[in-house]
């Protein structure tokens, strides 16, 4: 998809304020810092419509963003940042797990991973709330630009075999930095649409 058309529509922490158009929507799921609204910058060609930072914990909200009339992408807080109380992180998980449960709009989580290193125990609580709710998944293995070409593979089966990754989730290597993957990226999700 060429994007042409962004707006930032609402962020939300309510069922309530979610946005009532309808559109299908593909909500980012992460560690905290992996590089989730790098992904959505990437894949919309705007440097920095969704705030990102190299201090973890930028995203608080479900952000929706509206993408050609078509689709939103959805940036949803990281996951496993120490250093938040037990209540913001109970808070967190009750705003993450409503969304992610009850939205009828909902396609797929695109899981974002750091394909640097074995996906973690937060990534595999993850990963695993996904399958026992049958929510479809795209997992992007992000920062590709760090690690060497010739490693590539070797990292992929270890994320791979790390997440148990169902038949039918594609597994994508991907790098905000340098635009690999995104039209592989697309394509999965224009499949789901
Ligand atoms: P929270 O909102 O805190 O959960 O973080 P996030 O997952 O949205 O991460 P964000 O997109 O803000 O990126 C975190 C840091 O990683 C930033 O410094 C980005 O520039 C960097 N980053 C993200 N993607 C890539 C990538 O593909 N390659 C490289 N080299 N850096 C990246
Ligand atoms: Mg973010």
């Amino acid at each position: 998809m060429k994007v042409h058309n962004v707006e930032m529509i609402m962020s939300a922490v309510r069922p309530e304020q979610y946005p009532e158009e309808g559109y299908p929507e593909f909500a980012l799921a992460g560690r905290s810092n992996v590089g989730k609204s790098s992904f959505i910058n990437r894949m919309i060609a705007r440097k920095s419509l969704a705030r990102t930072s190299s201090k973890p914990g930028k995203t608080q909200t479900l952000n929706f963003y509206k993408i050609e009339e078509q689709l939103f992408f959805v940036d949803v807080p990281g996951y496993g940042y120490a250093k938040v109380s037990k209540t913001e992180r109970e808070a967190w998980g009750h705003m993450i797990q409503e969304y992610l449960t009850t939205r009828e709009e909902l396609r797929a989580v695109i899981q974002i991973i750091d394909v640097r290193h074995p996906p973690t125990a937060d990534d595999r609580l993850m990963y695993d709330f996904l399958v026992h709710y049958e929510i479809p998944a795209i997992i992007i293995a992000t920062k590709a630009d760090k690690i060497p070409r010739g490693k590539v593979n070797k990292h992929l089966k270890i994320v791979r075999e790390g997440l148990n990754i169902r038949k039918g989730d594609p597994l994508i290597l991907f790098s905000s930095e340098k635009a690999t993957g995104m039209e592989e990226a697309w394509k999965e999700i224009e499949k789901r649409m």
